[in-house]
């Protein structure tokens, strides 16, 4: 039997493509090998968007190269984000590659793997949703919905509008038709994965039109969904409706992720993310009346260019007022052809780094104190394994995102009930309640 191995970079979207391309290479007779130099079919997803992913990427590649030359007959695959900006640049670059494809093209490895081409080849126009593909999910109770590809946003540092293209949703009808093949096969947990999820079926025909908000509940309303998570959403698409959903839908979880990028509105403007710092004040603020316990989560960029020190204090004074329940925090890196890659005033690394440590500690000490709340409440945790630290300990998730390490005896899928009692800022430890002997 034919062995692959496959080594994903980036976000949650690059997660679930891979786990599409394990899906796939199994209905094909591949088996997964454990290491790269057990494999015949060396794979790379690649991302875009993190600082030094390339480079890191490109030790990857040194050694799948040493693999290759050892073993002539090893095919060596590289697929993603990077793999799409660079194109036939990849085989340039890298001429032991045998065949290249973007976010889109996943199913054209199958192609390429039953083909008797013996030149490289390289599949880069989008065609086609993964989602369509056979998936093999990490975990059997845990699953990605890929409801829309692209992105009609102009964000000036981003490369995802060049490489996958404009805004497509998928259809609700073949969405929810997913959702409930998913719940049949065990699926407790559903998260619906697009670049801008809540600006969702703006470019569907008027009669299967529907706002993302009616999606969530169509998803709420299938039997089995117990949990239902979205990821990312626009703040500029943050609307009423959304958060009524969160308010009102049994199954979607107490989170809500709000990628700020900066606090600074003159920054904001350059980023072109078409939302001022009062605008995305207002949007926090009303999620918190409504929703009082929701857990916020962003996405921060410092060392955008031309970020003054004024620029960046803005942003440490949003941090400090909405005080995040976590952050994801980037520094600002040229992406090639990106509008803010040719901008003046790129600001030197020193700064970039000195502007990360304070940013840091801020975002910490908040996650710190809004961590807290929870000690001494009950929570109910999705059972996803032994916990990394201590194996004789369980680790899950609340429904607030919070990673969750406990004593207890259930196994991964269940959800339980835990009695909260200490936390950091990013985890949470305590007992499984044992519901014997209550209620009845
Ligand atoms: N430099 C640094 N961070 C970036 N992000 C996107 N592009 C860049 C870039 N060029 C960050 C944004 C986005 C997250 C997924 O990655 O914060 O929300
Ligand atoms: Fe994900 Fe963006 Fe990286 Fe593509 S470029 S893999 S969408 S983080």
């Amino acid at each position: 039997m034919k062995r692959f191995h496959v080594t994903t970079f980036g976000c949650q979207m690059n997660e679930h493509d891979s786990e599409r391309m394990k899906g796939m290479l199994e209905s094909l007779g591949y088996e997964e090998s454990p290491s790269r130099d057990e494999a015949d079919l060396i794979l790379f997803n690649t991302c875009s968007i993190r600082e030094n992913a390339d480079n890191r990427f490109v030790a990857h590649l040194g050694e799948a190269k040493r693999l290759k030359s050892e073993d002539p007959g090893r095919i060596v695959g590289v697929g993603g984000c990077w793999a799409q900006s660079v194109k036939e640049e990849v085989f340039r670059r890298f001429p032991f590659v045998d065949v290249a494809f973007g976010p889109g093209q996943i199913h054209r490895l199958a192609e390429f793997l039953n083909s008797d081409s013996i030149s490289a080849q390289g599949y880069f126009e989008f065609e086609d949703f993964s989602g369509d593909l056979p998936a093999r999910r990490e975990r059997p109770f845990q699953a990605w919905l890929q409801i829309s590809q692209g992105c009609n946003c102009v964000c000036s540092y981003c490369i995802v509008p060049s490489t996958r293209g404009r805004e497509q949703s998928r259809r609700p009808s073949e969405l929810i038709e997913e959702v409930r093949s998913l719940a049949a096969d065990g699926v407790r947990e559903v998260t619906l994965l697009g670049q801008n999820v809540n600006s969702y079926g703006r470019d569907l025909p008027p009669e299967e039109r529907i706002r993302f908000s009616d999606l969530l509940g169509l998803v709420d309303s299938v039997d089995g969904i117990e949990r239902l998570r979205y990821t990312s959403p626009h703040p500029k698409d943050m609307k009423e409706d959304v958060i009524e959903a969160h308010a009102t839908l049994p199954s979607l979880c107490e989170h809500i992720h709000l990628p700020l990028q900066s606090g600074s509105t003159r920054i904001l403007k350059a980023m072109r993310r078409t939302y001022s710092r009062e605008r995305y004040l207002d949007r926090v603020e009303m999620i918190r009346d409504r929703l009082p316990d929701c857990s916020i989560t962003t996405d921060i960029i410092v060392g955008f260019p031309g970020e003054t020190d004024r620029d960046f204090e803005e942003t440490m004074e949003v941090v400090d007022a909405v005080s995040y329940d976590s952050a994801f925090t980037f520094v600002y890196s040229p992406r090639r052809g990106t509008e803010a890659a040719a901008m003046e005033d790129q600001i030197p690394h020193s700064v970039k780094k000195e502007r990360m440590a304070v940013l840091v500690d801020l975002v910490q000490a908040r996650a710190a104190e809004r961590a807290s709340r929870f000690v001494g409440r009950s929570l109910e945790v999705l059972v996803e394994g032994p916990s990394r630290k201590d194996p004789s300990r369980l680790r899950g998730r609340s429904r607030h995102n919070k990673a969750v390490n406990f004593e207890g005896t259930a196994s991964p899928g269940d959800l339980v009930e835990v009695e909260i009692d200490s936390s950091t800022s990013q985890t949470l430890a305590g007992s499984e309640v044992l519901l014997s002997g209550i209620g009845g």
